[in-house]
């Protein structure tokens, strides 16, 4: 793990490029007082170190390095290259990437890059190269961050390089145009190629776009951006050897699927997320969880750090309420205790000019009489003394599995139904575990065939559209081995050119469910539809329903009550081996969802714990001990029941760490 033998990880972005060198001073003592171990420095300033074309200023760099080790804080020394100084662009305005409409998009905001561009990719190389041979070696620089957020705000770009590049990809990929024509399905609509320049980019057309071929352009999209990390990778490993390098993924928003993480996990040394709370109605907390247990899921269970999220409003929102008092502890903590090596905000400072003034920050406009100033010394203060904690690591009670990939190609156009949503499904499984306080680890489709039972007795697929034909065999050994596995509609349907699997629905998961689903029969906007069950529960649910045929050995559970699929299997389970596998073809949301969660956990022998609603129960384990985070979201007091059987409270809004020693 990076860093180690330093503290757990506390403190912002730095951007002191914004401000009077004698602020610089101040800055840092504050950042003493509040317990600051570490800050991200130079996000976004490239122009400022590089103000003319290879005429470098780095002194003022070398100043903010020396007082920042002067007071002990260890710094994450970005790269600076989702903003290339305007000069630049001056130069070579085709790095400035195009849209779908092929609309040149313009300087003067950030994240404007083409990633196929070879000036662009020279350019970030250079100054990351500057960068490395001069701070690669200085002791306070103890985290390298490449870039910022690949992806925001723009991952693919549709202009002339991008085309050439993407077809040069397509050639890797197929090697032959037979291939590719037979993988696109270009036979439909007469899309047949006969050589590779007739091949273009996903441009705006008429109608739907060949959908293998959007989503072989999403991969290349995402391809090209990872490669621009790689090279600023490699260069970093040169120059700064034993310094870890990672760049800040953004894991789970629910409407952000720029990148495949499960790809870029892979190339970075620490995994790191930028977390901020969604006020769209919702409960915070639950995204909050899961974008930390996806987060840990992706780091492989090993530590991984919370590089960004906000001491109380983000300003990108149309309605950005402050957070309350308290929250802000309770969102650090519940991070650290999904295994997060500390927590870390966007930014330290708050700026007072910007597209970004009016986002929170460690030190806001208030400065330090404000309350967020001193909810910010207290959790410094916090952190700190859970230093100890630092080779532990969070223990998972279920699994689920997760594809950005599936997920792509679920959303593209002309489904059975436009409301489809696998991150909706996603969202409701995972809070219906959450809400029996339960930690998840996910896993892509391809980690199937290993899981263990013992260590997973439940595994959800909550919409996996897109599967490998393989799957159902991986998860027949997971089954058949003990495993309790649970399936939502419009899973296994397609395969990675998004073309059918041979034969009845779902071609990837029919053999271990022991069905097939004749024809989908969606419902309308509105449509409800009952399901009951044999000992004469029933249940509303909207959205989908559909003809499944269970086979021999595959147990209905619930059936549809009425309506055009009145009779057949809305729930079934079949067992195998030592385990059951159940499927749910329809959409349940809220207490109904959760029942039927609760058949499964019973099933898998998972008995959660008994605590009220909106208390987190999340545990670290290792060497120094286990501790047990007790997160209470209630408006009450709770008591929570330890090992011992000794009986604590945890107070409203707070979070309770009980240690127990090996
Ligand atoms: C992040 C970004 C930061 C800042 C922050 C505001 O996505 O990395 O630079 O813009 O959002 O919430």
């Amino acid at each position: 793990m990076p860093y180690d033998g330093q503290p757990l990880a506390f403190g912002g972005d730095y951007n002191p490029e914004q401000w009077p060198e004698e602020v610089w001073e101040e800055d840092v003592r504050l950042m003493r007082e509040a317990g600051v171990t570490l800050v991200s420095l130079g996000v976004f300033a490239w122009a400022r170190t590089e103000p003319r074309p290879g005429e470098y200023d780095f002194g003022w760099l070398d100043r903010v390095l020396g007082l920042l080790h002067g007071a002990g804080i260890g710094v994450a020394l970005a790269t600076p290259t989702v903003v290339p100084p305007a000069w630049f662009y001056r130069a070579h305005p085709e790095a400035l990437p195009v849209t779908r409409e092929g609309v040149r998009l313009a300087f003067g905001s950030r994240g404007a890059i083409c990633h196929s561009d070879p000036h662009y990719r020279a350019a970030a190389q250079a100054i990351t190269a500057r960068l490395g041979e001069r701070y690669g070696r200085h002791p306070a620089v103890v985290l390298w961050h490449v870039h910022n957020e690949y992806g925001a705000p723009v991952m693919s770009c549709y202009c002339a390089t991008c085309e050439r590049a993407f077809r040069n990809w397509l050639m890797d990929r197929y090697g032959t145009l037979g291939a590719l024509n037979h993988a696109w399905g270009t036979a439909f609509w007469g899309q047949q190629y006969g050589d590779w320049d007739e091949i273009g980019v996903p441009a705006a057309t008429p109608t739907v776009a060949n959908p293998a071929q959007q989503l072989d352009f999403r991969r290349f999209a995402d391809a090209q951006a990872r490669a621009g990390f790689r090279a600023e990778r490699d260069v970093l490993h040169r120059l700064s050897p034993g310094v870890p390098v990672t760049t800040n993924f953004m894991a789970a928003p629910s409407q952000c699927d720029t990148a495949d993480y499960w790809a870029w996990a892979k190339e970075v040394d620490v995994v790191t997320n930028d977390h901020y709370l969604i006020t769209d109605g919702r409960r915070t907390q639950v995204n909050l969880a899961l974008a930390a247990d996806l987060t840990r899921s992706l780091a492989g269970g090993a530590p991984w750090l919370l590089l960004e999220h906000s001491t109380s409003a983000v300003n990108w929102q149309p309605h950005n309420p402050a957070k309350e008092p308290g929250q802000m502890a309770r969102n650090s903590l519940s991070h650290v205790a999904r295994g997060s090596e500390g927590a870390m905000f966007f930014q330290w400072r708050q700026s007072r000019f910007g597209a970004e003034k009016f986002h929170s920050a460690m030190l806001p406009h208030g400065g330090t009489g404000a309350r967020v100033w001193r909810e910010v010394v207290e959790l410094g203060a916090r952190i700190g003394e859970l230093a100890d904690l630092r080779d532990t690591r969070t223990r998972a009670d279920v699994a689920m599995l997760w594809s950005w990939e599936s997920w792509w190609a679920q959303r593209l156009e002309w489904k059975p139904s436009a409301a489809l949503d696998a991150r909706e499904r996603l969202d409701a499984f995972y809070e219906a575990l959450y809400d029996r306080h339960l930690t998840v680890d996910f896993f892509p489709p391809s980690a199937a065939g290993d899981l263990d039972p013992a260590r997973y007795p439940l595994l959800v697929v909550p919409q996996l559209y897109a599967a490998p034909a393989s799957l159902s065999a991986a998860l027949e050994r997971y089954v058949s081995r003990g495993g309790t596995l649970l399936v939502s509609f419009f899973s296994g349907i397609v395969d990675e050119h998004d073309a059918v699997h041979p034969g009845p629905h779902p071609g990837a998961l029919r053999d271990v469910l022991g069905l097939t689903v004749e024809e989908f029969d969606p419902l309308l906007p509105g449509e409800r539809i009952t399901v009951t069950t044999p000992r004469g529960e029933t249940y509303e649910a909207d959205l989908w329903s559909e003809h499944v045929v269970p086979g021999d050995g595959c147990e209905t559970v619930a059936v549809f009550a009425g309506g055009r699929t009145a009779g057949r299997p809305a729930l079934t389970r079949r067992a195998l081996g030592e385990g059951a596998a159940w499927y749910l073809a329809t959409r349940l949301t809220g207490d109904a969802l959760a029942a039927v969660v609760d058949l499964a956990l019973a099933d898998a022998g998972v008995t959660p714990a008994d605590l009220p609603r909106d208390v987190e129960l999340v545990v670290r384990e290792g060497e120094s001990g286990t501790y047990r985070f007790a997160v209470n979201h209630t408006g009450g007091e709770v008591k929570v029941t330890l090992p011992d059987g000794r009986q604590a409270a945890v107070a409203t809004g707070a979070v309770e760490v009980f240690r127990e020693p090996r």
